[in-house]
């Protein structure tokens, strides 16, 4: 087993990574600080995974609930059900709840956590290679609203992180691939070598061959953490976790939320900064083909939907809503190179218009 650390002061948290560890009640123990545990799961994991959970925490009093699954229930009627499960058990302000399962199960039970009687603690066990490498680290939690993605929601860290790579054996191939969209951002925003080692180990990572699953996980999980302990509350450098997401929040919502996975709107929204990027000068052409050659390596969609199903005035209204707009102006994250993100507004309207006319009709 790894264990990672999120610096962050005294509520640092170690993030455990390893086979088989999703029962391991030694590991988790030290975490809960009162006897109440509510195991929050969706009706694909919870069969897969919620009696392995609830060995870790054997001895305490466990509560479950099961939430649909996707991320059409990733809203405030949805989360209703962490608070009356947890009003219904009486559960007092030491409970502790669980995540067990992807990004939408750890957002919600996260925002869940920060707002149950004002905050109680969370663990996140993540169950997909996208939450492994990303939603279970760093504390952003929340839910979608019909007009945004992500936009009601808390910071609020978890207690620990329960890395089992084991569960990664029953995902289905899209989902690794949407996973893989966020570690190869990892390269793109801040690890150049990282970026090069994914161009080598792709076909490997596709067939999720266990020693380069790992070794991905460790390299993401170690960025983001890097990116946390600097910059818990996005005031800098956190925002260029956001590379494609501007342009791919906008997609899940246009296209309406579980459509097209969070990491197939990160990956076409990616290849859209990478456009921008070039038509400013940055990127080169060899750039631009080489990082649209790993998302396709990983089989994910490069191009965004078409003008008839998602126009470009759509397109911008939705973006204009994105959280790091400021004063009316979208602002998007953007490289200078493979390896090195910015943030910018600053950038000609017209380089937009044309990002979103050209890229999808000439790619
Ligand atoms: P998800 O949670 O919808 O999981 C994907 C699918 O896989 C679901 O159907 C789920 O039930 C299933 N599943 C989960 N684990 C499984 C397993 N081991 N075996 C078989 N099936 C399994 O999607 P996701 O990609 O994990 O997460 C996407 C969400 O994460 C989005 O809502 C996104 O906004 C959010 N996110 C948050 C952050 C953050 O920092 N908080 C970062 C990135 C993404
Ligand atoms: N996934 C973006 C962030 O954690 O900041």
């Amino acid at each position: 087993m790894k264990t990672l650390t999120v610096d962050l002061g005294d509520r640092s948290y170690p993030i455990f990574i390893g086979q088989g560890l999703l029962n391991q009640a030694e590991l988790v123990k030290p975490y809960v600080k009162g006897s109440q545990v509510l195991i929050v799961s969706n009706t694909t994991v919870a069969p897969l995974y919620m009696a392995q959970a609830k060995q870790a925490f054997a001895g305490f009093d466990v509560q479950e609930v099961i939430l649909p699954d996707g991320e059409e229930y990733k809203n405030l009627e949805t989360l209703d059900m962490i608070f009356a499960a947890a009003l219904k058990h009486r559960f007092d302000r030491k409970c502790t709840f669980v995540a067990l399962g992807g990004g939408v199960i750890g957002d919600m039970t996260g925002f869940a956590a920060a707002a149950y009687q004002r905050g109680v603690n969370f663990i996140q066990m993540p169950t997909t290679l996208l939450a492994q490498v990303d939603s279970s680290v760093g504390g952003k939690t929340g839910v979608n609203h019909p007009l945004g993605k992500n936009m009601i929601g808390a910071f609020h860290q978890p207690q620990c992180v329960v890395i089992d790579t084991l569960t990664l054996n029953t995902l289905a191939d899209r989902e690794l691939s949407a996973g893989l969209a966020e570690v190869i951002k990892y390269g793109l925003i801040q690890d150049a070598p990282f970026f090069a080692w994914l161009e080598q180990n792709l076909p490997g990572l596709v067939k999720k061959q266990p020693d380069l699953i790992v070794e991905a996980i460790e390299r993401s999980c170690q960025c983001k953490a890097d990116v946390v302990a600097s910059d818990e509350k996005e005031s800098g450098v956190r925002a260029h976790l956001n590379l494609g997401h501007t342009f791919g929040h906008a997609i899940e919502a246009g296209m309406g939320y579980g459509n097209w996975l969070h990491g197939e709107g990160v990956s076409a929204g990616t290849m859209q900064a990478v456009y921008l990027s070039r038509l400013l000068g940055d990127l080169t052409q060899a750039d631009q083909d080489r990082i649209q050659a790993i998302f396709e390596q990983a089989n994910l969609p490069v191009l965004p939907p078409s003008q008839s199903a998602l126009p470009n005035q759509t397109y911008l209204d939705l973006m204009a809503g994105d959280k790091k707009s400021q004063a009316g102006k979208i602002r998007f994250v953007l490289l200078k190179a493979i390896g090195q993100a910015y943030v910018t507004g600053d950038y000609p309207a017209e380089l937009l218009t044309q990002t979103l006319n050209e890229w999808r009709a000439t790619a």
